[in-house]
């Protein structure tokens, strides 16, 4: 655990006095991290952030060990957004070299993301209700961009009585449309221009109102890049129930979340806008 700034502290108005606000990172901060803290001090009187790259999360072919690890421009941010903990433990603190048990996503943890990330969702939750156990935080912010993410913690949370608040914060982006990601630093110039067809697809598929019309629209943008240079290769998209995220059929009312996944160059980003249907 690293120092105490001291300056989270002072009295909000509509804020409980003494409550703690967590934001989970896995570092490499950027202004979409910036925006999850703001909000964290909307919610509570003092807020954290855990700082943790979780190997459980990764899959043996996935970027762990390239994972960007920024430690003291994260401190910076943490101190200038008058973060009042950061908690950074190693590995070695976080799991026991004979851990057994851990923390099931279930069915729901095996579709869409998870259908291409396998054990990434066990990992995730395993991670957050350690931190949440270690931390105990009333409330805990997760960013909107992993939507499958937030659906699972927010499952977790109903499922096994965790006493904390779970409260999403909006996706940050670029003025081009693309998705602020601790993984967009990996991008190539050129890998950059056709990532924008993540972002240009959920806007394509935002100006219509049936499903299958939203999806016909989507996979339009994401088709003309897969003959891009450098090219996109999908991984998924769908038009999903936010809490379930099962696909939505033709006759679904309300909010659905268009979600896309796809590879450019060596880096894999994900994007989602929800969207409401007639
Ligand atoms: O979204 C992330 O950065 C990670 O998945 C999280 C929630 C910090 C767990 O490692």
């Amino acid at each position: 655990m690293t120092g105490d700034t001291g300056t989270g502290g002072a009295a909000r108005p509509g804020v409980a006095p003494g409550t703690l606000a967590l934001v989970p990172t896995m570092g490499a901060l950027h202004e979409g991290h910036r925006s999850l803290i703001r909000l964290a001090r909307e919610h509570a009187e003092h807020v954290a952030v855990s700082i943790f790259v979780n190997p459980l999360q990764f899959g043996p072919a996935e970027d762990f060990s390239r994972y960007p690890r920024t430690m003291e421009a994260d401190l910076e941010v943490c101190a200038a957004e008058g973060v009042g903990l950061v908690f950074a433990p190693s590995a070695a603190e976080m799991y026991l070299p004979d851990r057994q048990v851990g923390v099931s996503a279930g069915t729901m943890g095996t579709i869409v993301e998870g259908s291409f990330r396998p054990g990434h969702f066990d990992g995730v939750l395993t991670v957050v209700l350690k931190l949440l156990n270690l931390v105990r935080p009333h409330v805990a912010v997760f960013g909107r961009k992993d939507a499958q993410q937030l659906a699972l913690i927010r499952r977790m949370v109903a499922d096994l009585d965790v006493p904390v608040t779970v409260v999403g914060g909006a996706t940050v982006r670029e003025p081009d449309g693309l998705a602020l990601s601790s993984r967009n630093r990996y991008l190539s110039p050129a890998d950059r221009v056709t990532a924008l067809a993540l972002s240009a697809a959920l806007r394509a598929g935002a100006g219509h109102t049936r499903p299958a019309d939203i999806l016909r629209a989507a996979h339009a943008v994401l088709d003309a890049a897969t003959a891009a240079d450098p090219p996109l290769t999908l991984d998924y998209l769908t038009l999903a129930d936010p809490a379930t995220f099962t696909p939505v059929t033709d006759d679904h009312r309300g909010e659905a979340v268009l979600a896309v996944a796809a590879r450019v160059g060596a880096t894999r980003l994900i994007d989602n806008m929800v969207l409401t249907l007639p």
